[in-house]
């Protein structure tokens, strides 16, 4: 087996903004954006509140902002809102995991934001698609039965937990730089789920995304808050169930100086090589009823609960897996990949995968995720295998490669 080598897993800070989903905000916390006569590149100005900017020499631009000047303020619901700097408690949470905090971030090594600011990325990059969570919804667990549909053009691999009262979920997956194409993406991820109907989710979702135009991978966040937020619910496109990525609109309280959400990952596994893994934590505060994100033992920041309907609560659902767009845009299947490319099944060293799922229930307590339910669009493209290795815990192995004899 390949040495899953965390100490040298190294997160590198480059930054990167997805700019789309919300214009309604933008305008609010964005001096002189400007959008290109063909839509695909904005250019982002210097953020407001911005005290210090760190250049990289490939392009992206990282503006370190005054904490109490950050996006998540524009927020109706926030304008009174104290910031949290630590959550109260891991509740038996990630210090059981028993490792060294290993974030390294190559701008960060040689030029830090200052304390009392939050990196917020500049950035000119292609618009990205949509996203949107989909789980399938807890009665109709047999793929042939479910109702609700997937989005269309959206493929899934995955794996979920339906039975109700979480407080919190995290794994481990290994990073990969899947092929993509045309205005597609690829990812993996944590969902944290709630609400009863498919219109009414609040989703709280984090992992790693690769975006055709962009080479490398990157660190996301994402949420759905379907009922409050209708300023970046209601979009261009009249597509209801949008949220947001990363600070691009009010929401999200980051409290990191050394996170930089939509950042590089890097460097990324290989195959039969080091697997370079990312640690991804998302639980609720009891006291303060925010939900905390941790990635690599360091707290990021948290959404408010005040954001959210049914997740001020709760969470009911947890999954965890691959997404992909397959545009069909040459007429058939994509070859966009999803994780490694490989299908699980070829070799486990070559698939990517997603090990040591784990929830936090009602009392606090962090406990392995059992008799979870595999969901998986379409097999012949993206495959998903659960189990096969020692010491993982609950664990999967998941993806593909897309278009092939097979996947038309
Ligand atoms: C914020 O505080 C002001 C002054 O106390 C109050 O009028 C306003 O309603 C508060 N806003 C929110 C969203 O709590
Ligand atoms: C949470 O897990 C702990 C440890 O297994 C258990 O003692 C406790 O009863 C659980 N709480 C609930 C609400 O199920």
């Amino acid at each position: 087996m390949a040495t899953w080598n965390h100490k040298k897993t190294k997160l590198g800070y480059f930054l990167f903004v997805f700019v789309a989903v919300c214009h309604m905000f933008n305008h609010v916390h964005v001096d002189g954006r400007s959008i290109s006569s063909s839509d695909e590149t904005i250019k982002l100005a210097k953020h407001k509140g911005t005290i210090k900017t760190i250049q990289r020499e490939d392009g992206d631009v990282i503006d370190c902002v005054d904490i109490y000047k950050q996006p998540a303020f524009d927020h109706p619901l926030l304008k009174n809102h104290t910031i949290q700097m630590k959550p109260s408690s891991y509740i038996g949470g990630i210090e059981a995991e028993n490792f060294e905090p290993m974030f390294i971030q190559d701008w960060y090594e040689n030029e830090q934001c200052p304390e009392g600011t939050i990196p917020i990325v500049r950035a000119q990059i292609p618009k990205p698609p949509r996203t949107l969570a989909f789980i399938p919804p807890r009665k109709d667990l047999d793929k042939d039965e479910i109702k609700a549909d997937p989005p269309k053009n959206h493929e899934y691999a995955e794996v979920s937990v339906f039975d109700g009262n979480y407080f919190g979920a995290a794994a481990w997956l290994n990073v990969w730089n899947p092929a993509t194409f045309g205005r597609e993406f690829s990812l993996a991820q944590i969902w944290v789920v709630s609400g009863e109907e498919f219109s009414e989710y609040n989703t709280i979702e984090a992992g790693w995304i690769t975006k055709s135009g962009q080479k490398q991978t990157r660190l996301f966040i994402y949420w759905t808050v379907s009922l409050l937020d209708p300023s970046c619910l209601m979009s261009s496109d009249g597509y209801q169930k949008t949220g947001c990525y990363n600070l691009d609109c009010p929401g999200f309280v980051q409290t990191s100086n050394k996170v930089g959400l939509g950042s590089v990952l890097q460097p990324i596994s290989t195959y039969e090589g080091n697997q370079f893994e990312m640690h991804i934590y998302i639980h609720k505060d009891k006291q303060s009823g925010n939900w905390w994100l941790t990635i690599q033992q360091i707290d990021v920041g948290y959404w408010p609960g005040s954001i959210f309907s049914t997740l001020s609560d709760r969470a009911d659902r947890l999954s965890w897996g691959g997404e992909i767009v397959n545009l069909q845009s040459q007429g058939h299947h994509t070859y966009t990949q999803m994780g490694s490319g490989h299908f699980p099944r070829e070799r486990y060293t070559q698939a990517s995968y997603i090990r040591n799922l784990r929830y936090t229930n009602e009392s606090g307590f962090m406990k392995d995720v059992e008799n979870v339910l595999p969901y998986v669009t379409r097999p012949e493209c993206y495959d998903l295998q659960m189990g096969g290795m020692q010491n993982f815990g609950t664990h999967f192995f998941f993806g593909g490669p897309g278009y092939s004899d097979k996947c038309k």
